[in-house]
């Protein structure tokens, strides 16, 4: 029965495979109209593409695009800068509501780094106006007259690469200026003053919770005269007092780094039937991953060789990369959530937690599970893993249309509170201690949006139909924690990816073994790899 399932997976993973599913320029041009609607009178929004980070010497890490400008232009090369105009602008040869700033072509580059597409590769993709980065600083863009400057925060470590006077660290810089944005921004004071500038004073205590908020991990927010003055403030006079104040500090900023992560959150959030075929692509390839893997483990193979066979079958598919670094630890590295080193060993009675997505036309799966190396749970492995089965199925289950985040995260919690509770792993405490000995073994949120970013964006307000996120419970009981030493050194987390539907969740990574009994019974299976054997060497 479940290797006739495997069987259709592969069949279904076959026929969609064969589809072309790329995203095209119609697309892009598309998220860009509905960037437009959502942005305020006489805006302009600018995006950068991402930086080029040095790994080593003269080894840069490999180049990744900035999601958001890969979303709205399909563009894959460094060194690119995006505009959109809410309204349209006027030159010599008509009107245009958008440009493009791209690298140009280079034949010696060419020879060294590969095929760039250049202006002219830009000019078939459907912008409004393309041009070369060189003309970017000499393009008067008047970026004072707009009411608004819509952008995302920049990153302080983009490589500057001395011999190009235009590359993405000097286009920052010269926009950085024409915009007076200030040498040491500091986006939370400036998150501040802005919600001062514009309070109701109907709503004077949300706004001092916040203050609060912010002050509770940066103290020093209090040194700010009008920060302090504003939380001090007993009447409203005072309140409008500081209020000026605010206003007059940000007079010289037409800029706004606040509105454009609400912006893309709203749209990126829930994704289009397009996105929504190549994610499902990414997740069957990493759902066969998991497969082969369940087939091919040994007690005593590597970590790292574990990561291997995953990421072999993407390649395998025709797919690069991943779309996170896997994660894959065996005994107690899989009790640290984000664990990367991957460079143990998986012994005999360890279970190991596979943490792993294929990154898909740049959209990316998240899929976890956790096997044991021998082919068979222990009595206290099998006893909490089923403790995390069950909370994930009740937490798949609450991913309705409608239900909030947090619906999802209860509907876990309750059942690894009662579980850890029932196995005496967390004694009977008052409710509050009891929460905080559960969250010691369950501390993280169960779940996100999946998208071009791993941790999508998204507003995280009610579920809606074509989003896609994650359910992904875990418990990890590292060694030393204050219970029986029997369950020390067990991590398990369960995580699939959920298209939500206006007929209920549907679990687009359902065909990776979930239940212990189903994996027990695929890690029976031969693998391909059993006779893929390697020379010692000494
Ligand atoms: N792979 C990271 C996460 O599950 O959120
Ligand atoms: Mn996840
Ligand atoms: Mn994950």
């Amino acid at each position: 029965m479940f290797r006739l399932a495997i069987i259709a997976l592969l069949l279904n993973f076959t026929t969609l495979y064969s589809q072309e599913s790329k995203l095209d320029s119609q697309f892009h041009k598309e998220r860009r109209d509905e960037v437009r609607k959502r942005m305020p009178e006489k805006s302009v929004a600018v995006f950068f593409s991402s930086a080029i980070r040095n790994r080593s010497n003269d080894v840069d890490f490999l180049y990744h695009q900035d999601a958001n400008f890969y979303y709205l232009t399909g563009w894959k090369e460094p060194h690119a800068v995006l505009l959109i105009y809410k309204e349209k602008q006027k030159d010599e040869i008509g009107f245009y509501n958008e440009k493009i700033y791209v690298r140009e072509r280079d034949a010696y580059r060419e020879m060294w780094d590969g095929k760039r597409k250049g202006v002219e590769g830009a000019l078939k993709m459907d912008f409004n106006r393309v041009f070369s980065k060189e003309d970017f600083k000499d393009a008067n863009h008047l970026f004072s007259k707009f009411n608004s400057v819509l952008l995302f925060d920049f990153k302080n470590d983009t490589r500057n690469f001395k011999n190009d006077p235009n590359d993405l660290y000097d286009l920052t810089n010269f926009f950085k200026k024409e915009i007076n944005f200030p040498d040491s921004f500091d986006p939370i004071r400036y998150r501040i003053y802005n919600r001062i500038k514009n309070f109701d004073y109907e709503k004077i205590e949300i706004l001092k919770d916040e203050i609060n908020f912010y002050i509770e991990r940066d103290e020093s927010l209090l040194e700010d005269p009008n920060i302090n003055a504003f939380l001090e403030a007993q009447n409203e006079d005072f309140y409008n007092e500081i209020k000026k104040r605010a206003t007059f500090e940000l007079k010289d900023y037409n800029f706004d780094v606040e509105s454009l992560p609400g912006i893309m959150a709203d749209l990126r959030e829930r994704k289009t039937p397009k996105e929504i075929e190549i994610l499902r692509k990414a997740v069957s390839i990493s759902v066969i991953g998991q497969i082969e893997v369940m087939k091919a483990m040994k007690p005593g193979m590597s970590e790292s060789e574990i990561q291997g066979i995953h990421e072999f079958v993407f390649k395998k598919y025709g797919v690069p990369y991943e779309g996170y670094p896997s994660i894959v630890g065996a005994g107690g590295n899989g009790c640290i959530l984000h664990y990367i080193d991957n460079n143990d060993t998986a012994f005999n009675n360890q279970l190991v937690l596979m943490d792993v997505g294929a990154e898909y036309l740049g959209y990316t799966a998240d899929v976890t599970r956790t096997i044991p190396s021998n082919g068979k749970y222990s009595d206290e492995q099998r006893e909490l893993y089923d403790i995390v089965y069950e909370a994930q199925e009740e937490g798949i289950k609450a991913a309705v249309v409608g239900a909030k985040f947090s619906d999802i995260y209860r509907a876990c919690y309750d059942v690894i509170e009662s579980g850890l509770v029932r196995l005496g792993i967390v004694g009977s405490l008052n409710e509050s201690e009891r929460y905080r000995e559960v969250r010691k073994y369950f501390p993280h949120g169960v779940a996100h949006h999946i998208g071009l970013d791993v941790h999508d964006p998204g507003n995280y307000q009610l579920l809606e139909p074509e989003m896609i996120i994650t359910v992904e419970p875990g418990i990890y009981i590292p060694e030393g924690s204050n219970c029986d030493p029997k369950w020390w050194n067990i991590g398990i987390r369960i995580e699939d990816d959920i298209l939500i539907t206006s007929k209920g969740p549907e679990n687009l990574s359902r065909l990776a073994p979930r239940k212990w009994e189903e994996i027990e019974e695929i890690m029976k299976l031969d693998s391909a790899l059993d006779s893929f054997i390697l020379p010692e060497i000494n």
